[in-house]
Formats: C-alpha cells, structure tokens, sequence
C-alpha cells in the first residue's frame, strides 16, 4: 500500500502523515515513512524528537556535500538507501529523507531521490508506504501512475488551502490515483461548510482542531506520543483504518 499526503503549506501533511504512519505500524505493519519535503520535519511528528530528526537531514546532506568525491560509493537500491539514509522512528518504521540533492546526474538512487521516483522504484513492494509531501502539487503532477494506491489531501478551512487541495485533487484524478479528502483543523460546522462547499464531490473526513496536536509540535513531540485520545490524533488514527491490513493471527 502506498499513501501519499498532499496539500498546502502548513495544512497539515507531516503531522497527518506521522501519525497514520505510527497507527499503521502499531496495527502491524511494515511502514517506511518518506519524507519528501525540501524542510524535512516528519521526525519530529512520528517522534524521533528533534535530535534524531536532525541526524536524519545531517546524514542525507552528508551525500549532498561529499557526492561528488571519488571516494564515495553512491546506492543504487532501495534496500541499500534505507540501510544507509534512513533511520529506526518508533513502532518499527524505518524513516528516510527523499528530497533531491543538487549535483550532477551519478545514475544513483542517493543524488536524486525524490519522493515520485522512489516510489516508482517501489512498485510492487508489498510494505506499507506513507509519502509525506513538499507543500503544492508538483510531485503529484510528476507521480508516474500506478506508484500510488491513495493520496490523501489535507484542507485547512481557508480559501487558499481549499484551493490548492482542488488543485491537488485534479492532479491526482488525472494520475488515476484515488484520493481522500482530509478537512483538517475544522473547528466548527462553517468551517467544514467552507471545505465542502468546494470539494463536496469527493470524500471528505475531518480531524477537528486540536489544542494537543499544536502543543505536541511545540514540544517536539509525536502528537500520538503527547496524548493518543485527544480528539485530533483519533480521528488521524481512525484514517488509518481504512488502510490497515488483517494481521494473522
Ligand atoms: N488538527 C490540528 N489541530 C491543531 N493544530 C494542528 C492540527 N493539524 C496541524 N496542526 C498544527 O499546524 C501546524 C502545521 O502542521 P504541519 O507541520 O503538520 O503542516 P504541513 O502541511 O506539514 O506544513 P509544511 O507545509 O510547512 O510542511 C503545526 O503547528 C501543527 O501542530
Ligand atoms: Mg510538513
């Protein structure tokens, strides 16, 4: 299964994205956790806390400042590049930093890993993937079709995140890929009126505001480690669902 998580900026991708992840793992899942943002944070919301999640973006710049050297050795597997760039996050996803760094062409996988061409590179690989996004909609216009089962895209109740998850929702169309709409910090019924009112033809689930998810992200916390019955973080969890798997018993 692979889901990526689309949308503007600051609607909501990496917290959405972490916690699905850890709510996937925690049903059994095998979850690599990508994140594809050029700022990368999603350490911190599957929660690595800010120390790991530093050491994580230091080891994939350490590519970007030594990759041109002829010592060295560049990965060319996808097995070899979570090996070497990714790290252990809890709940037993392995995590790794997808963003392309900018030097010339090795023909590796470590110099010019973004998150539509690992996923290409992933196809039919039966773990669980969830893609955390750069804000907009140019990776989702640049996914080759069949690298994703599902995206979901984040609305904050505000005209320009409702436009750009329209946007959003159109390229994924185009793309074939199936798409779920998540209305995010939705304090109110005029809130959720504003999202629908637009995107009133797909299906939409909603994630309240949540007063526990903005103090985990200022306490450097996993909002699923701060306070896992908070309204927020269980209506995330309850979008995992959708995606978890029957473990055998
Ligand atoms: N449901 C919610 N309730 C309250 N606060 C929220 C909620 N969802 C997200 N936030 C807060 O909104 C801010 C932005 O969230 P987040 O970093 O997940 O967005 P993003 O889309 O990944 O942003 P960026 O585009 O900068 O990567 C964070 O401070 C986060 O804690
Ligand atoms: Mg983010």
């Amino acid at each position: 299964m692979k889901i990526a998580v689309s949308g503007k900026g600051g609607a909501g991708k990496t917290t959405i994205s972490g916690t699905i992840a850890r709510a996937l793992a925690r049903a059994g899942h095998d979850v690599i956790a990508i994140d594809a943002d050029v700022n990368p944070m999603l350490g911190i919301s599957l929660g690595l806390g800010m120390d790991g999640t530093e050491r994580l973006v230091g080891m994939r710049q350490e590519v970007s400042e030594n990759g041109n050297s002829d010592d060295v050795v560049h990965e060319h597997t996808i097995e070899g590049l979570l090996a070497r760039f990714g790290t252990d996050a809890p709940d037993g996803i392995r995590v790794l930093v997808a963003s392309r760094v900018d030097m010339p062409d090795h023909g590796c996988l470590c110099c010019s890993v973004t998150a539509d061409r690992l996923l290409r590179e992933m196809k039919g690989d039966d773990r669980t993937v969830l893609g955390d996004l750069e804000a907009g909609i140019g990776v989702l216009a640049r996914m080759e079709p069949g690298s994703l089962d599902v995206v979901l895209v984040v609305a904050n109740p505000t005209p320009k995140s409702i436009e750009v998850a329209r946007r959003a929702v159109i390229a994924a169309r185009a793309r074939d890929i199936e798409v779920l709409v998540v209305a995010n910090r939705v304090a109110d019924a005029a809130d959720l009126e504003r999202i629908t009112a637009v995107l009133g033809d797909e299906e939409i689930v909603v994630v309240p505001d949540d007063p526990s998810i903005a103090h985990a992200d200022a306490e450097g916390l996993a909002p699923i480690d701060l306070d896992e019955t908070s309204p927020g973080v269980r209506a995330i969890v309850e979008i995992s669902r959708r995606f978890a798997v029957a473990q055998p018993v």
